[in-house]
């Protein structure tokens, strides 16, 4: 695998020689720059709304003083039911959405009549490569087509009228570990896509294609490759003092997977970039310490060359999974009296940064949660953080446990900003993690790459630590006042991961929940205005248009995500169903949903513990490390994926071999580990699931 890793990224480095090319002329009639610039008023042109990505919509015909009577106008079902994370975008009477495993559909805006249906036929068995989920963010509009990137790395133009796919291009090689979660973003002519993977052999980049022909343009590396090989440019000579020992076999990590925003003003993109690979530094900067540039950083490139003109590292060093990747939106600012163009930016780390959007000169980082506790706080000169000592696992020897954790103060779930009220309107969550070096660990081919140890981070049987556990991950809806610094109000959720938001004229934020609501809250002071019971979580931001000179509002529904799928199930197992829906409202709208199927009542039933104590701790460690990220922490699954404690292979050796080594359920999603672990190791996770299925029936909790 790790032999396959380079010969891609050499293949990539070839494509990036060639800068010289030209990009087709810019779109002049459909969706042209001027119209996504100015974001005309009824519709919905970019992933962000506008440029900016304010996700701010002028429209206020719903408003706080008649959003009570807002009721569903049409509803959609989806024929995938995984994660839904895609803002809707509307142009000219039509809604495009991509849902999970990237299919892309396109329905009639007023009605709800499906115009079409495009499915690229995404190979179930990439979910290997996938941390959380087989998710897709959303398309691009620009002229007469629609562009969707998916999961596998294929960037796809279809024609805007028919669904029919015009051109389709790899973005990175097939027997890559990366994988695209996120929409494109068009500028002048040009598709700007990054990829996923900083947990799987990657090497970031950020790469433009014609939107014309599909021709990649430019290529731009986040992260230097071999140090005893010519560099992709001069930002990457910089770079590679900043890692040491043999960091660029394991591809390095910096993947931009989410955030890409153009600047009209200043005619640079902005991206954000993810933490360096493995996790742990002692793995990757096996000589040394350093920063790892250009990783958990926001960059800043010439949008016509990617040619480098800034960056910022907000984690130097990352250890804790604090990705820089999350939404990057730009304003104009009045701060000490002055009025300034900057970018806004709420990081995994918790702090929010506001930086000058032309030089990339640090301004001010203002925590938007607490506790926080791997750093005191940050430099209010230089923008560095006072890193805790305790923090730095690798160097105690120690287990720490951080907040926030890999999940994020903050992540992809968009954020808005209302220029009325200045409020940044943030879906934080508060979930501790604990992070254990694993001194001992080598790359393996399959799955996660992380370097630490996640056995001890698992939630013991034990019902009062179970609960307490529960209740200690949460979430908030906060809206910050940028220039201040500081939280203005909140409005605090039982669970983490709740939907991005959108603001709006009408004094309005909209917000879908983790458990199951779509709710409105007054922007200046949140207070919940309406509410409405979607049956299934929401990830999804919402986004609204008008037609006919009536407003509508739209989001996507389906429980999903990092939260369901990975360690975190462990403690909210079962809570929320996925039911996969688009969801339009507007005033005096009366439709209502299909009663949701009653939940299975499951009892468990395994067979008797087994395996040695050795075997029984082995299990424990691999499971961990490879498994729970989709099975769960502690082998309590969320919605999505099989609970294995209730598997029918768990008291059957050989069936549980030929899923687990031989992969004879691949095409649903679960690969074959023969690469990676022995049928003695994988027996020993039998073992362990067993006697974990055990302890809970005792419990109680099945
Ligand atoms: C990337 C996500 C992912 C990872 C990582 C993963 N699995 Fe799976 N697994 C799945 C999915 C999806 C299915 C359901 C396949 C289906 O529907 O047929 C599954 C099914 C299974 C099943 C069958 C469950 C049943 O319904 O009876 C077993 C057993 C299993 N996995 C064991 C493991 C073990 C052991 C590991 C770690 C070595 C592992 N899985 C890692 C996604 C994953």
């Amino acid at each position: 695998m790790r032999l396959r890793l380079l010969a891609a990224t050499a293949l990539l480095a070839l494509a990036s020689c060639n800068n010289s090319k030209t990009a087709s002329a810019p779109a002049t009639s459909g969706v042209t720059d001027a119209m996504i610039a100015n974001a005309a008023e009824g519709e919905w042109l970019s992933y962000g709304r506008d440029y900016a990505e304010q996700r701010f919509s002028t429209l206020k015909q719903v408003n706080d003083s008649n959003v009570g009577q807002l009721g569903l106008t049409w509803s959609a079902d989806l024929d995938t039911a995984r994660g839904q994370e895609a803002t809707p975008l509307m142009h000219d009477g039509v809604l495009y959405v991509s849902t999970a495993w990237s299919l892309v559909k396109a329905y009639d805006a007023k009605t709800g009549a499906l115009k079409w249906s495009y499915d690229p036929k995404v190979p179930r068995e990439k979910l290997v490569d996938v941390c959380c989920d087989a998710v897709n963010r959303g398309v691009a509009l620009y002229g007469d087509k629609v562009y969707v990137a998916t999961l596998d790395g294929r960037l796809v133009a279809l024609d805007q009228k028919s669904g029919k796919a015009v051109w389709e291009k790899r973005t990175f090689p097939a027997d890559s570990h990366m994988a695209i979660t996120g929409a494109p973003r068009i500028v002048k002519g040009k598709v700007l896509i990054g990829s996923a993977g900083s947990e799987y052999f990657s090497r970031g980049y950020l790469a433009a294609f014609d939107a014309q022909t599909g021709n990649e343009l430019w290529r731009f590396f986040t992260v230097p490759g071999d140090p005893s090989k010519p560099q992709e440019g001069k930002h990457l000579d910089a770079a590679v003092k900043t890692w040491s020992g043999d960091f660029w076999k394991l591809g390095g990590g910096g993947n931009v997977w989410d955030s890409i925003t153009y600047d009209p003003v200043t005619n640079l993109v902005y991206f954000g970039t993810a933490n360096a690979e493995p996790w742990n530094p002692a793995h990757r900067n096996t000589k040394g310490e350093g920063d790892s540039l250009y990783t958990a950083s926001i960059v800043a490139v010439n949008a016509d060359t990617g040619e480098y003109a800034w960056h910022f590292q907000e984690t130097p060093e990352d250890r804790w999974d604090f990705d820089s990747a999350q939404q990057i939106t730009v304003a104009d600012l009045t701060i000490g009296g002055q009025k300034q163009h900057v970018v806004m930016h709420a990081p995994k780390n918790g702090f929010f940064y506001l930086l000058d959007a032309k030089t990339g000169k640090f301004i001010s980082a203002k925590p938007f949660v607490e506790p926080i506790n791997w750093a005191s706080g940050i430099d209010p000169v230089t923008g560095r953080p006072n890193v805790n000592p305790d923090a730095r696992y690798e160097v105690t020897g120690k287990p720490f446990v951080g907040m926030p954790g890999a999940i994020g103060a903050h992540s992809w779930t968009p954020m808005s900003y209302s220029p009325l009220t200045g409020l940044v309107y943030i879906p934080t969550n508060n979930t501790p993690q604990l992070y254990a070096p694993d001194p001992d660990w080598k790359p393996g081919t399959t799955g996660f790459q992380l370097g630490i140890d996640s056995t001890l981070g698992n939630v013991p049987a034990d019902k009062k630590v179970r609960q307490a556990t529960r209740a200690a991950m949460t979430g908030a809806l906060v809206a910050f006042d940028p220039v201040a610094g500081k939280v203005k109000w909140k409005v605090p959720y039982p669970m983490p991961t709740n939907g991005g938001t959108l603001a709006t004229a009408g004094n309005l934020v909209f917000q879908g929940t983790a458990t199951g609501e779509f709710n409105a809250y007054s922007a200046d002071a949140g207070k919940k205005l309406w509410g409405f019971a979607t049956q299934s979580g929401v990830l999804a931001a919402p986004m609204t248009y008008s037609i006919d000179g009536e407003q509508y509002v739209a989001v996507m529904v389906g429980w999903g995500g990092v939260w369901d799928v990975s360690g975190g199930s462990g403690v909210s197992s079962k809570i929320t169903p996925n039911i996969s829906r688009l969801l339009v409202f507007k005033l005096g709208g009366k439709g209502t949903l299909a009663a949701a199927p009653p939940s299975a009542k499951r009892v468990l039933d395994p067979p008797p513990v087994s395996g040695t104590p050795e075997q029984l701790a082995l299990g424990a460690k691999l499971y961990s490390n490879s498994c729970s990220v989709c099975h769960g922490n502690a082998a309590i699954a969320g919605s999505l994926n099989p609970d294995l404690r209730h598997s029918v292979a768990l008291g059957n050796p050989k069936l549980w071999q030929q899923i687990v080594h031989d992969g004879i359920l691949k095409d649903n999603g679960m690969v074959a580990w023969k690469d990676q672990f022995s049928p003695d190791q994988i027996e020993a996770i039998r073992f362990y699931v067993v006697k974990r299925a055990n302890e809970d029936k005792a419990l109680g909790d099945h």
